[in-house]
């Protein structure tokens, strides 16, 4: 398994990935602002192991993190901004999201000197909690009352970069 940044090149299969594990999804154009505006923040995961059979196939994405710094921070601190997360449940429990996470949160502290990185996550999602609180150590910032599109709730969390800056 690889874990590198991601291309434009690449942006059609984390689309796909992402709509296959969230029903958070976005345009391409969004993937590509991201990719052309922060290019160090976001990273996938790539299955190596699959042969290259053709010049035509293309390496299978099996993770990814789309990243981004915050524009205009309502606090006034530079900070980054995790704007979606999701590894193929193939790959799950193997490491790679926190692998993901940690590279990007580090690109955001190096390369835009962020003192902090946020997030938002469902109530119910038990999986990404237990990575951002026990595995990573994000703390709940909030609850923002139904923040997705089907009435769910949402902690906020964030989690400080100091000691990487
Ligand atoms: N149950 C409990 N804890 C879990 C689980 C789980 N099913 N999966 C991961 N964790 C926690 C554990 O603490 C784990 O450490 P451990 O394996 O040493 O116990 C830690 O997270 C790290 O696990 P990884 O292997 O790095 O996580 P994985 O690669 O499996 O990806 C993810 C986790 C991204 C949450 C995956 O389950 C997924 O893609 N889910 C669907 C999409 C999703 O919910 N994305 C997050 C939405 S929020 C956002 O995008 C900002």
């Amino acid at each position: 398994m690889d874990i590198r940044l991601m291309k434009p090149s690449d942006i059609p299969h984390v689309q796909q990935a992402n709509i296959t594990n969230l029903p958070e999804n976005y345009f391409c154009k969004y993937y590509l602002y991201h990719a052309m505006a922060w290019p160090q923040l976001s990273y996938v995961a790539v299955d190596t192991s699959r042969p290259q059979k053709t010049p035509y196939d293309y390496p299978k994405i099996v993770g990814y993190v789309l990243a981004k710094m915050e524009e205009d921070p309502s606090d006034g601190i530079t900070h980054g901004h995790i704007t979606s997360l999701s590894v193929m449940r193939t790959h799950r429990r193997l490491g790679l999201a926190e692998k993901l996470m940690r590279q990007s949160q580090r690109a955001m502290a190096e390369s835009y000197g962020a003192h902090y990185v946020s997030l938002h996550v469902r109530v119910s999602n038990i999986a990404a909690l237990h990575l951002y609180r026990d595995t990573l150590g994000f703390t709940n910032d909030k609850i923002e009352s139904k923040y997705y599109a089907d009435g769910e709730d949402a902690y906020s969390m964030r989690m400080d970069l100091s000691d990487i800056r």
